[in-house]
């Protein structure tokens, strides 16, 4: 390309119209303006006929052709404002290296999330030129206040630099061979956990669909949670039978309120009761199991199922933050989510039973009777843990101490 007193001169050599030239053409025109005129040189005589009809057919307009004394005529053509691609061509970006890195993050600096986005450019990756005339999509999270919290790009790069193998980062070749009794509480437990952990990765999924693809690093993160949560049920279903304990009781407790986090609608509320109050809790819940955890591969499953779970509860607490913060009416909808889940598991009255039990015999470590008044005594300190970190949690997402304690209260006895 060459530029002369047209804005932008191309040379089309011999190539007809339809054997290659508007590969050309095409791209060349997207530069201008409307109005903006292209010049486009070539010996082919054939585009003394075809260009001024394909010009009409696209709704450019065709000037003229100018007779060049070296042989060949110049075409040229104003572009036309019809299907004239919504946004600027990008140019000039630049993304920064990091060891040969190149970071989510820094992608959402160079190409920031609109505030409000348009469900007509669809599945338009954010920063490209949009064709008009494409049909509404169904996304109905269009509000980046409410979707993407600053952070969220930051979390989905580390959440790809902390992946584990279910397989090889685990050491399953020390399972050892434990009491039955023993056995038999872990597979209790990890029935529990893997149940807990299946909703935690349906969730999630139910919102990514409503999403708006220009908060995609949104989508991104909840994919990553969601092979999270993926690696987790693995895990845990393969610890509670690699001894021989085999699955426990999935108890109507927790199918309970499972379903209430299932049933969510709003993104917000299910960010807020999954992963601040419910993976909040589990923190506690998995420190207690590594704690208390008869062998090394226990302990790694949970260590490592709770390290990827801190991330999960860092997502809820930026992005219920983040959304307090520029809605003020939120706080009464969020307490108003926790209060109407309570009602739902009004009938039910602590944690439930087999779990209950299953965590007394492994903090006990046997089932001689001190031990076990012991394990009961954990189990009772745990639940106290539990109500302190929340309260902390929802403090530092904005509540008051006093919404903070009455919240806590109010929490699923389920823990999720
Ligand atoms: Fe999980
Ligand atoms: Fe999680």
């Amino acid at each position: 390309m060459q530029n002369d007193n047209a804005a932008l001169a191309i040379d089309g050599g011999d190539l007809a119209l339809g054997a290659g030239l508007l590969a050309l053409v095409r791209p060349a025109l997207d530069l201008l303006e409307p109005g903006g005129v292209l010049a486009v040189n070539s010996v082919n005589r054939s585009l003394r006929d075809d260009l001024p009809r394909w010009c009409q057919l696209q709704h450019h307009e065709y000037r003229e052709r100018q007779w060049i004394d070296s042989g060949y005529d110049r075409h040229l053509i104003a572009r036309g404002s019809l299907s004239l691609p919504r946004g600027k061509r990008e140019c000039n970006i630049t993304l920064p290296q990091h060891d040969g890195q190149i970071f989510a993050d820094d992608v959402l600096k160079a190409i920031p999330m609109p505030e409000r986005a348009d469900p007509t450019s669809g599945f338009a990756p954010r920063g490209a030129q949009v064709e008009p005339g494409g049909p509404r999509y169904p996304f109905s999270l269009l509000d980046r206040e409410h979707v993407s919290p600053p952070e969220i790009a930051k979390l989905y790069d580390q959440a790809v630099a902390a992946q584990w193998n279910a397989n090889t980062d685990i050491p399953w070749q020390k399972t050892p061979k434990l009491p039955d009794v023993i056995e038999r509480a872990l597979g209790q437990v990890f029935t529990f956990l893997a149940e807990n952990e299946l909703s935690a990765l349906y969730l999630p999924s139910k919102f990514i669909s409503r999403i708006h693809p220009a908060y995609v690093e949104t989508a991104m993160f909840l994919s990553s949670q969601m092979a999270d949560e993926a690696r987790h049920i693995d895990v845990f279903l393969k610890r509670a039978r690699a001894g021989g304990g085999g699955l426990g009781v999935s108890s109507a407790t927790t199918s309970q309120s499972l379903l209430s986090l299932l049933e969510l609608e709003d993104f917000t509320e299910a960010a807020f009761l999954l992963s601040v109050l419910g993976e909040g809790t589990f923190l506690d819940l998995l420190t207690f199991i590594e704690e208390h955890a008869p062998d090394e591969v226990t302990a790694e499953v949970v260590r490592r199922a709770r390290s990827d779970e801190a991330r999960h509860v860092h997502f809820g607490l930026v992005h219920v933050r983040h959304a307090l913060a520029h809605d003020t009416t939120l706080y009464h909808r969020l307490e108003a989510a926790v209060r109407r889940r309570a009602v739902t598991l009004s009938n039910v009255s602590g944690a439930p039973a087999p779990l209950q039990d299953g965590l007394t015999i492994l903090a006990a470590g046997s089932t001689d009777t001190k031990a076990i008044a012991r394990g009961h005594e954990a189990f009772r300190e745990l639940l106290d843990t539990m109500h302190e970190s929340r309260v902390k949690r929802l403090e530092h997402a904005g509540f008051t101490a006093e919404q903070a304690r009455t919240l806590s209260d109010l929490h699923t006895p389920n823990f999720m």
